[in-house]
């Protein structure tokens, strides 16, 4: 709900409340966000507002008629450098003067309903219409500068959304340094921000920071929303729990560099900004132009950090994933990397998917190797023609066998890459991103495609589409295995040179919708050397990402935990592997990669033919309880118990525990992974999460648990086990379960 009273609006959501309100000056002054309060006339928004009484030390008074103002200490809807705020701005433009000076005031407001697309980026969106929409325009107090601010409220996922958009009126070009998406002040200076870094195989790993003074950033360089600082990100209190107290948590539906500062004011203000990282940024907006931020997605719980993260998950498969797989049961696939890597031919793979068939696999996925020479990553991308040797029958023929047996068939594509060594690069050098007389810096032996360029654009989207049309594709991984170097468009003059990373990403997003157009049948799953480009803007088109490279359990545990605060698991591809694992040369029991697997979107990525009987049978009995159990674990809610991050006490832990409810809450999946073993501890309970307390449930797994008891007990009070991890004996060998054992459980109520 959005209302307005006088010069006050407030936004409310189920279980949150955002107001602000127009100062006298015209400045947005932002008053609270944060549990669902009582607002019904201006009048009660009057407690929030800030009443300064003189002027701290040595501020700024705004002007002449308000000299006991000053911008630096009032927490601000938006705010711009140069009149006296000197914390982070929210825009900075250079006027056709030179100066860098803006002051953005109150000009009027609308509200309305309905999600409005953008022209040039993806957004949410609602089916429904329910949407409601506030637009706030402000102009700048000197030049013919309009700023719209837009809010969008979805009530039931406890989530707003925002976003601007800056409208050139004036006679000459400025030029845009830096326009946020969101800004967020609070009134003090007591936040944990909590990022989500890594690097390659080890994405999303949680880290907090008490932010209590100066500035702390997360942001990414690397062209891509980046496995070294996902754009999601959270604040919440020092007393903040899973399941209790304040929390914040905020995304960006953008897939390039992003920025997301935390800053502490001389007078214990806090501010967080997100947006379009402004590093390398510089945009020339002519007259009669315009500059679309992307939009920010921020909500809230005080039930602690499962609470936002219910939230989230909502909204982002409600709101950001959209089309004929957003609500479809995604399939078990089989996907040929780790099982061969480059060396692949008709024979090999066909052998492969028969082993795929026999335990169950459902869609069968030829990963990298079967174009141009592609026999290493040194050659061949940009030129999608079948390599013949490898598969004689071409695409139609290696999918029409693989559907003869029963599965579906699906591809690997990059086509976002060039490598020197391809007939694309020697007829287009000019097509790739690179500095004029400077030695490139290749990435994985690899350059990449100029997608500022519209005739790029098209090759890709024509090329891509001949590949796709093939006769039995019915998945695609779209992969993209490069961090951005050598900023450098041949197609624009220099002065516009600050154009060319958002402009990268604006043709991404131009190729990715028309080819989901194209081909609405077909489920892709997005990929950038794992989880390097795992974000909202990507999931706008694709709904599912390859996660991480790392199919390690024990990494995977954590790194899908990760994901989970900001992620619903069944946009998070996940796969069962080959032990030694490939990245970590761990090994770990297959009971537990499937365990941690089925969590997500659930596949299998080795040599099915290479394994045992013994191993493929325990393959085709994960595949089948999995398929029993995929509507609750792929549409589920997800909750977190302990993690290894946290345990028992906030302290690092030894366990992780996750429970996936159905939205009857009449079934649900629970997950007990231990690290390492204890010697002569036990680690012997479950706490379920998410239950109905007043239903019965009968609580099993398939070794020794079975026992009938009430949501609220199996929430509240727990199960303590019959088989706990230490202490006891897992098979026959060993006495105590081993390194990295797990469980799942199973909960089924008696009236459903
Ligand atoms: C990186 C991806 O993350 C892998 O899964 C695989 O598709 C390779 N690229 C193929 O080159």
């Amino acid at each position: 709900m959005i209302r307005r009273f006088g010069q006050c609006f407030a936004l409310a959501t189920e279980r949150t409340t955002y107001c602000f309100r127009v100062m006298k000056t015209g400045h947005l002054e932002h008053l609270y966000y944060g549990r669902r309060i009582t607002v019904e006339s201006d009048a009660d928004m009057e407690a929030l507002t800030e009443k300064h009484a003189f002027m701290p030390g040595n501020t700024n008074a705004y002007d002449q008629e308000n000299i006991d103002f000053s911008l630096e200490d009032i927490r601000l809807e938006m705010s711009s450098y140069g009149k006296g705020d000197i914390r982070e701005p929210f825009i900075e433009v250079i006027h056709g003067d030179g100066s860098a000076t803006s002051d953005f005031l109150f000009e009027k407001a609308e509200i309305g309903t309905g999600k409005e697309a953008y022209r040039t980026l993806p957004g949410s969106y609602d089916e429904n219409n329910g949407t409601e929409h506030l637009c706030v325009t402000l102009r700048d107090r000197q030049y013919e500068l309009r700023l719209e601010l837009h809010y969008y409220v979805y009530a039931d996922c406890d989530v707003i959304t925002r976003s601007a958009r800056l409208v050139n009126e004036s006679r000459e070009t400025v030029r845009l340094e830096r326009l946020m998406s969101l800004q967020l002040d609070f009134d003090t200076p007591e936040y944990i921000f909590t990022t989500f870094t890594g690097a390659w195989a080890r994405e999303m790993r949680k880290t907090d920071t008490r932010v209590i003074s100066g500035r702390h950033v997360n942001a990414s360089y690397t062209g891509t929303s980046s496995s070294r600082a996902n754009p999601f990100v959270m604040l919440s209190k020092a007393d903040t729990s899973e399941d209790a107290g304040d929390c914040y948590g905020f995304n960006l539906i953008y897939s390039g560099n992003h920025y997301e500062a935390v800053e502490v004011s001389g007078y214990g203000k806090t501010r967080f900004v997100s947006g379009i990282n402004p590093q390398s940024f510089s945009y020339p907006v002519g007259p009669g132009e315009d500059f679309e931020a992307p939009e920010a997605v921020m909500g809230y719980s005080c039930a602690g950090y499962n609470g936002m993260s219910r939230g989230m998950h909502r909204f982002v498969r409600e709101h950001i994933v959209r089309g004929e797989w957003k609500d479809k049961l995604r399939p078990v696939l089989l996907n040929s990397w780790e099982a061969a890597y480059f060396d692949i031919n008709e024979r090999r793979l066909l052998q492969l998917a028969e082993a795929g068939r026999e335990v169950g696999i459902e869609l069968f996925v030829m990963d990298d190797g079967w174009f141009g020479n592609r026999d290493d990553d040194t050659r061949s991308l940009g030129d999608w023609e079948v390599n013949r040797g490898k598969l004689p029958d071409g695409l139609e023929g290696l999918a029409r066998k693989v559907r003869e047996l029963g599965m579906e068939f699906g591809i690997w594509v990059e086509p976002e890459m060039v490598n020197v060594k391809s007939r694309l690069y020697g007829t287009h050098p000019d097509w790739a991103l690179q500095i004029p007389g400077r030695p490139h810096s290749e990435g994985r032996n690899q350059r990449i495609l100029d997608l500022t360029r519209r005739e790029v654009q098209d090759y890709i989207i024509e090329e891509m589409s001949k590949v796709f049309s093939t006769e039995g594709i019915s998945y695609v991984k779209w992969d993209m295995n490069r961090t951005f170097t050598d900023y450098y468009s041949g197609a624009l003059p220099p002065e516009r040179q600050g154009e060319v990373a958002h402009r990268y990403v604006m043709g991404l997003y131009h190729c990715m919708r028309e080819l989901t157009l194209r081909f609405p049948h077909i489920l892709f799953e997005g990929c950038s050397a794992g989880g390097n480009r795992f974000d909202l803007g990507i999931l706008c088109y694709f709904p599912q990402i390859w996660a991480s490279d790392d199919t390690d359990a024990l990494c995977r545990a954590e790194i899908q935990t990760g994901y989970s605060y900001g992620y619903p698991m069944s946009v998070v591809g996940a796969h069962v592997s080959a032990c030694p694992n490939h990245q970590t040369l761990r090994t770990t029991p297959l009971e537990t990669r499937f365990n941690v697997a089925c969590f997500g979107v659930c596949g299998y990525e080795c040599d099915l033919c290479d394994m045992d009987e013994e191993e493929r049978d325990a393959v085709k009995e994960q595949i089948a309880l999995y398929k029993r159990w995929r509507d609750v674990l792929q549409r589920g809610d997800f909750y977190r118990g302990r993690t290894f991050a946290r345990g028992e006490g906030g302290v690092p832990g030894n366990i992780t525990e996750w429970t996936c409810v159905s939205a009857d809450r009449g079934r649900a999946v629970g997950f007990l992974m231990q690290k390492l073993v204890q010697p002569n501890t036990q680690s012997g309970y479950y706490m379920a999460k998410g239950l109905d307390p007043a239903r019965r449930y009968h609580f099993y797994n398939r070794r020794t648990e079975d026992c009938r008891a009430c949501g609220d007990t199996l929430m509240y009070g727990g199960v303590r086990l019959k088989q706990a991890f230490a202490g006891e004996g897992y098979n026959a060998q060993a006495r105590y379960s081993p390194d990295f054992a797990s469980r799942l459980y199973f909960m089924q109520a008696e009236d459903a």
